[in-house]
């Protein structure tokens, strides 16, 4: 990482071969309608080299999420409540993010941890040169002079499979389509090589044709460094290409977690369930299939119904699944689920 002090957890509390470690995670907002609570108690964990999927419908929790692992979660309104992020850097060293002062963030940030965002515009910037924002980069975080970092600028365009890479170093924003922006977002955000890319919807704005073509970069990035990814999504096709393990949050909290294939197999939630069965059949994507969906809404982030907060639109709700909240339990060793019926599911 770097020699800046802080306060470093304990490497020996985080199990080896892990690169981020999320444990019980709060994250609220002070709003005029009282507090919402955003994330309400998430742990889960991401391995070197691996991708974790976490997907959920609309307004689940996901963004603040992974908000919260950058600690951009904007104060004073908005604040990690409880929770510890435990983040091993690429020197060895284990810091608590949830703990950590700013200068050590920003030293983290778009360094050791790289970010995608849906929408490149409103992450580029629009008035510089596309190769001048890659090379930025690499001066900041990797102490290269102008003439190396322009160079660098380069070699990232065409990593990330730029046609005619070097005139495109000078092009602005504005004058590259959305796909070729979304890869000069991605190659500014592996630049400097992250140990963790955090990615938001990174291909949601993108047809079906760039979208492959972005994941399938992603895929062979990650197998040549070795990077982590923590991928966000409510798009389960795009979950089957590109995770090795999948986390499904509903109202804040995650009510399944799994290694992809039990998840698509076997999903023991009835919420992961409905998930599935809304999700387009493969070749069907725009034929107009009609969609499952599951009926009701997500419940906001302020008074959610007591127990299970799923109950009232679950289709196999007991008077005790409103009775008390439902635990974490182990299915298998690669499978957990929070429903307490989840053995009595046909
Ligand atoms: N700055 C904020 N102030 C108040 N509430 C917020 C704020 N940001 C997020 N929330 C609330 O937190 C909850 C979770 O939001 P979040 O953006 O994480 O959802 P999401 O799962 O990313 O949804 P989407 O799929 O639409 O991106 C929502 O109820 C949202 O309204
Ligand atoms: S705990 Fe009860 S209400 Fe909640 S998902 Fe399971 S069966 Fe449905
Ligand atoms: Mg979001």
């Amino acid at each position: 990482m770097n020699a800046i002090p802080d306060r470093a957890a304990g490497a020996e509390a985080m199990p080896p071969g892990l690169t981020l470690d999320v444990r019980d995670l709060h994250t609220r907002f002070a709003t005029d309608d009282g507090v919402a609570r955003a994330v309400e108690g998430v742990s889960f964990r991401v391995g070197r080299g691996e991708t974790l999927a976490v997907v959920g419908e609309s307004g689940s929790g996901k963004s603040v999420t992974s908000l919260s692992v950058m600690r951009l979660i904007a104060a004073p309104a908005g604040r990690i409540a409880a929770g510890t992020i435990l983040f091993r850097g690429r020197d060895g060293a284990v810091h608590d993010l949830a703990a950590a002062g700013e200068r050590l963030m920003r030293g983290i940030r778009g360094n050791e941890i790289g970010m995608i965002f849906q929408e490149p515009m409103t992450s580029l910037n629009p008035v510089y040169p596309v190769g001048e924002q890659i090379a930025e980069v690499l001066r900041l975080h990797r102490g290269l002079d102008r003439h190396a970092a322009r160079a660098g600028a380069l070699e990232m365009l065409e990593m990330v499979g730029i046609p005619a890479a070097a005139r495109r170093l000078d092009e602005y924003p504005h004058q590259m389509s959305g796909g070729m922006r979304q890869r000069v977002m991605i190659a500014i955000a592996l630049a400097c090589r992250p140990t963790l890319l955090i990615a938001d919807e990174p291909t949601t704005a993108l047809d079906v044709t760039i979208q492959a073509q972005i994941l399938d970069l992603m895929r062979q990035l990650q197998a040549g460094t070795g990077t982590s990814i923590l991928f966000i999504t409510h798009n389960l096709g795009v979950v089957a290409e590109i995770a090795h393990r999948v986390a499904v949050m509903y109202a804040g909290r995650i009510v399944e977690e799994g290694d992809v294939r039990t998840l698509f197999k076997a999903p023991r939630h009835p919420y992961t369930r409905g998930l599935l069965a809304s999700m387009p059949r493969l070749g069907q994507a725009h034929g107009g299939a009609r969609l499952e969906a599951i009926p009701g809404n997500v419940p906001g982030p302020f008074g959610r119904p007591a127990g299970c907060t799923f109950a009232p639109r679950c289709a196999y709700a007991e008077p005790a699944c409103t009775a008390g909240e439902p635990v974490l339990e182990t299915v298998t060793a690669t499978h957990a689920v929070r429903c307490r019926r989840w053995r009595d599911l046909p």
